[in-house]
């Protein structure tokens, strides 16, 4: 008898998530200044201000945690910062460095970020970032615009920007395109998958690398749906119709790799395969699935390398998963692995590292929403829990599929090419 209850025991605490714990807290996110003259000057014109700078997106390359800070309100000085991956003299509050650097923030240079909400890296140290060029969509007046872009930077590299591309109007509406959320995919010559949460216009974005090319997918599941619109998180009511949001990819191993996704006002889940994204097909209708019903609204997901789908339950500030393999159904599947009313209000982001540990970003965005950040208190939270696996974009052993090239630009061989002659001239006449 007491055998049998310790073997219960054990299966279901295997079967249980390991508890995430708080790694880094914010009461405010500020950041690394060029000088004190500079912070001052930016306080003074409101072009730091503490409570409207809030992280987003958030993803790791070897020692370095990047994040983004989205420019929803003005004073937001850094839309893509870094840090150390781990907490360095116990500091849990550090600043943010610019990324990659203080001139890739000017605000109003379309050549600069301008607003960045998502990125990934690739298995290569390639991190693709997207910007949607415009500015402030919560302050009074819309300091727009720059075009929306896509920029892939190289980490291996001392971040050497790799490719620019600008998306046409008709794939994302210049001014209200908001490019919300990527995930990437190695086959076909490397492709983007990309959530515009685009309230006119939404969809999924895909973007070929080999081709340099891109499309809209677009169907009315991608839609805000009236029942979900309106919502409560920690006693904060929202109501906002948001269009498709959180997107996750299948893992690199599996065959016919599907992409789920989910409208933030939405309660359901739903998937399409990669080869129907990447047809641009103008009729997706019979290839979409929905997969069930879930208890609360989702911001971002993500799936594991072994097919495990976590997503955020918003009014619930709690965190599910779905384990694809085990269980074929998501309405029997899903279950809440972490719930704390504290420190997990609005988990709105998922990252893995290379070692195997897993982690979300927690950012009340509620309180971003209705203008009630009360920085004397902790409001962003970087949690983690270890699961020994790593992304969808490796294979179950750890190992990453071979991933596509990106050769540098015609414009950067010719400019390196003439740098190359000119050297050897002036090494020719100094002789
Ligand atoms: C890709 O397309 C963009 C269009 O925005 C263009 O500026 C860029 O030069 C192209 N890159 C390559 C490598 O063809
Ligand atoms: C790239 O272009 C070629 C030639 O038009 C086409 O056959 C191929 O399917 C395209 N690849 C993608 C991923 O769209
Ligand atoms: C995708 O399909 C649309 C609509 O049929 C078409 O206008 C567009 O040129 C296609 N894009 C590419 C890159 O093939
Ligand atoms: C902000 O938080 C501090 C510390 O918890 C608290 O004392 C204060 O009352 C809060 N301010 C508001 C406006 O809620």
């Amino acid at each position: 008898m007491k055998t049998l209850a310790f073997v219960l025991l054990l299966i279901t605490v295997t079967k249980c998530h390991e508890p995430f714990q708080v790694i880094f807290q914010w009461n405010s996110i500020d950041v690394t200044w060029p000088s004190e003259e500079e912070q001052q000057f930016a306080i003074d014109h409101g072009d730091y201000v503490a409570a409207n700078n809030f992280i987003a997106g958030i993803k790791f390359w070897k020692d370095k945690m990047y994040l983004t800070l989205p420019r929803w309100k003005d004073g937001v000085p850094v839309t893509l910062g870094v840090t150390s991956a781990t907490p360095v003299n116990k500091v849990t509050a550090p600043k943010l460095e610019a990324f990659p650097s203080w001139e890739m923030q000017k605000i109003g240079d379309c050549s600069a970020f301008q607003f960045v909400q998502s990125m990934e890296i690739d298995p290569k140290g390639r991190m693709w970032v997207l910007d949607s060029g415009k500015m402030s969509p919560l302050s009074v007046e819309v300091k727009t615009t720059c075009p929306p872009r896509l920029v892939i930077l190289d980490l291996e590299n001392k971040n050497e920007i790799l490719r620019v591309y600008e998306f046409p109007a008709q794939v994302a509406r210049h001014g209200t395109a908001h490019l919300n959320d990527i995930v990437l995919d190695h086959e076909d010559g490397g492709m983007a998958y990309i959530t515009d949460s685009d309230r006119d216009d939404p969809g999924i974005i895909v973007y070929s690398l080999s081709n340099n090319t891109s499309w809209k997918v677009r169907h009315d599941s991608m839609r805000a749906k009236p029942e979900a619109v309106r919502f409560m998180v920690a006693k904060t009511p929202i109501n906002m119709p948001i269009p498709v949001d959180g997107i996750a990819l299948s893992p690199a191993s599996s065959t016919d790799r599907q992409v789920y996704y989910s409208p933030l006002s939405s309660f359901h889940l739903y998937s399409i395969p990669t080869s129907v994204l990447k047809s641009n097909t103008s009729n997706v209708d019979e290839h979409v699935k929905e997969l069930g019903r879930k208890i609360s609204q989702t911001d971002g997901m993500m799936m594991s390398a072994k097919g495990v789908l976590y997503f955020g339950l918003l009014a619930d500030d709690a965190v599910a998963m779905w384990d694809t393999k085990q269980t074929a159904s998501f309405a029997t599947g899903q279950r809440v692995i972490s719930r704390d009313h504290e420190r997990m209000q609005w988990p709105d982001t998922f990252a893995y590292d290379a070692d195997g540990n897993f982690y979300c970003v927690t950012n009340s965005l509620q309180n971003i929403l209705i203008d009630r950040v009360n920085i004397s208190t902790p409001n962003y939270r970087v949690v983690r829990a270890r699961t020994g696996v790593k992304s969808y974009q490796y294979l179950e052993d750890g190992t990453a599929p071979e991933q596509p090239e990106i050769p540098t630009s015609v414009a950067n061989r010719i400019s390196l090419a003439v740098a190359v002659g000119l050297t050897i001239l002036l090494a020719f006449v100094v002789q």
